[in-house]
Parts: structure tokens; sequence; C-alpha cells
């Protein structure tokens, strides 16, 4: 494992973002920022919960298919995992993998990315590692390595954490990133019932309140605020017509928040929205990923149909033919 690459959110844009964020009549802070150390260690246990399905379910169509997901990367493969967290979910994959060209875990969270990627190399010393902390939905330089192919390893549907549109850009920056005859393996969460979506945002122990707190106990201490994340309840519903999980957190009191020298109100019951969680349908994932080049070519999912694992290959982008 050579020297971690460093491309992570710079501080100002933090900044830039929660203010702009705040400022809006329904306040929002992007999900992103859930993840500092703490928060990946929040995420880590979340993972665990009996009632965060997700996880244990993505881990089971894994186990079953993994032979036939590195059958379809190929060999000489250069595997690139966006959203990388622990680590786990990629070793079922590598174990079945035809002599894997090389490993590019990329991450916002540097110290955790740091961590999961020092375990892993020492369970594969074969195993080409290079870190990259960057945040996935801005360009950022991959090594240039002598591969078959590249191919983006996507787990844990945190692309339902991105809204349609960054979606769209993503998917984009995906297909050009590994180019025709390029491939993506994409974890999604599927549309459920509802009694199994909302407990696991709303778990017994608190854990994912703590996480969704967490976001203003980092506002507070990087960019001096003075949230008092505790006074702060965590919300979180399935909104039906948009397909998608909605936490807030809510103040159930009027006050005046201060984030260094900016001054944001709140009336009583005003929420700040901080993540969107959608849940997809298969077909409907692939034909959006097919106007960006990117066609379905087998997907597996559990038998409850809970979550799907697709593998999509580039191929040449479709052009818009103007009339
Ligand atoms: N892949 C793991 C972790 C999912 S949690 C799993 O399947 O369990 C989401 C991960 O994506 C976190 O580690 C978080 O730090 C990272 N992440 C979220 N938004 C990101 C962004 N914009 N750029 C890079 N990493 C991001
Ligand atoms: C990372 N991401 C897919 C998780 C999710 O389920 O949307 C983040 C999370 N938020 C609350 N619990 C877990």
């Amino acid at each position: 494992m050579t020297n971690i690459r460093l491309a992570a959110v710079p501080d100002r844009r933090f900044r830039a973002d929660v203010i702009a964020g705040l400022s809006l009549p329904q306040k929002r802070l992007p999900s992103k920022y859930f993840y500092d150390a703490a928060g990946s260690r929040l995420f880590d246990r979340i993972t665990e919960l009996p009632e965060y399905y997700p996880t244990r379910t993505e881990l089971g169509v894994m186990r079953v298919h993994a032979r036939e997901m590195a059958a379809r990367c190929g060999s000489r493969c250069q595997l690139i995992e966006f959203g990388a967290g622990a680590l786990t979910k990629v070793r079922l994959l590598l174990d079945h993998m035809e002599t894997p060209a090389g490993f590019v875990p990329v991450d916002v969270s540097g110290a955790h990315l740091r961590e999961a990627a020092t375990t892993l190399a020492a369970d594969y010393p074969s195993l080409d590692i290079e870190p990259v902390v960057a945040d996935f939905t801005v360009p950022f330089d991959v090594p240039d390595i002598d591969a078959e192919r590249r191919v983006v390893y996507f787990p844990g549907s945190t692309i339902g954490n991105l809204e349609p549109s960054e979606t769209d850009d993503l998917l984009r920056l995906i297909a050009r990133l590994v180019g025709p005859g390029g491939g993506l393996l994409l974890g999604v969460d599927l549309r459920k019932d509802i009694k199994i979506l909302e407990p696991a945002y709303n778990d017994s122990a608190g854990v994912t309140a703590e996480f969704n707190r967490n976001l203003l106990v980092r506002i507070d201490r990087e960019l001096g605020g003075n949230f008092h994340a505790a006074s702060f309840r965590h919300v979180a519903f399935y909104n039906a017509s948009l397909s998608r999980i909605e936490m807030h957190l809510v103040s159930d009191v009027a006050r005046r928040v201060r984030v260094g020298s900016t001054t944001f109100d709140f009336r009583a019951g005003e929420s700040i929205h901080t993540e969107n969680s959608y849940k997809y349908d298969v077909n409907e994932l692939a034909t959006r990923a097919l106007r960006f080049g990117l066609r379905m070519d087998e997907f597996w999912t559990d038998a409850q149909r809970h979550f799907a694992v697709l593998y999509l290959t580039a191929t040449e982008p479709t052009r818009t033919v103007s009339p």
C-alpha cells in the first residue's frame, strides 16, 4: 500500500455548504457530512443493528453470488470502490477475483479509510491497494495502472443517498471513469413494506439518532457552532410518494443558533432535513443507467427481494440527437 492520496472535502466547503443549507426555507444539510471518524464508527454500529436489514441482506446476496460477480469483473481488473467504509463486503468479491490488477477504495472519511485499508492490506498482502480520500461526486484522480478493465464497486445503497440529478451526474462520471467495456457493480435497497423500512431508521438502541445528531456535533466542533445536538430530536419516516426515507433533526422549541458569526432562527417544531435514502426498483434504475451508456447485464437479489446487486457494462455513450 502506497501513501494515501488526498482530495478530501476542504473545510471551507463544509462551512459554505452548512451556511447555504441552513439558509434555505426548509433547512438542509448534505448527508456526506455525517462521516467524520465518529460518524463512520456510528455507521458501522448501525450495520449490526437487528432493525437495519440492508447490510445483512446485501452480505447474504454477496455470499451466494460473489463468484458470479467476480467472473463478471474478469481477470486483471482494477476495482474502484465508492463509499468504501469498513471494507467488509469487498472481501467476498476479492476472494473470488482472478488476479485483480489493483484495488482503489475511495471515501471522504480519511482516518476510517486509512484504518480499514491497513487491515485489508494485512489480510491481502499481494493486492495492490491505493486508498483515495475524495468526494466521489466531484471528479478525482484514480491511479493509472496496467489493467484489463476498470470496475466501480458501489455497495451499501449509498447511491440512494443522492438526489435524482446527483445520481445522473454520478452515473455519467462512473461511465467515463471506467470507459467502454468497464463495469459498475451496484448495491441497491429495494422498495418494500413500510413496516420494514421505518424501523431500520428508528432503531430501539438509538444509534441512528446519534448518527443523525453527529452532524450537529461536528458543526459545533469544527465550525464554531452552538447547536447542542442533544436538544434536537431525531425523526425518520418513509415518504411513499417519493420512495425515500427522510431523516430530520427537529427543534421542539423556538431558538437562535450560531455557526461561527452567522445566526439561524428556528421556529418551534422546525426541522433540518439531513438525509434522503431513496429506495429503488431494479428496472427503473437500469433504465436510468442506460441513459448514460451503462447497460445492466445481470442482477442478483435475496429471496424476499429486499436488496439487489446489479452488474452494468459501460457501452459507448448513447447520443441524444437533436431534431
Ligand atoms: N460501503 C459501505 C459503507 C456505506 S456507508 C457499506 O456498504 O456498508 C457510506 C460510505 O460512503 C461512508 O463510508 C461515507 O464516508 C462514504 N461517503 C458518503 N458520501 C460520500 C461522498 N460524497 N464521497 C465519498 N465517500 C462518501
Ligand atoms: C449509507 N447509506 C446507504 C445509509 C442508508 O441506509 O441510507 C445511511 C444511513 N442513514 C441512516 N441509517 C443508515
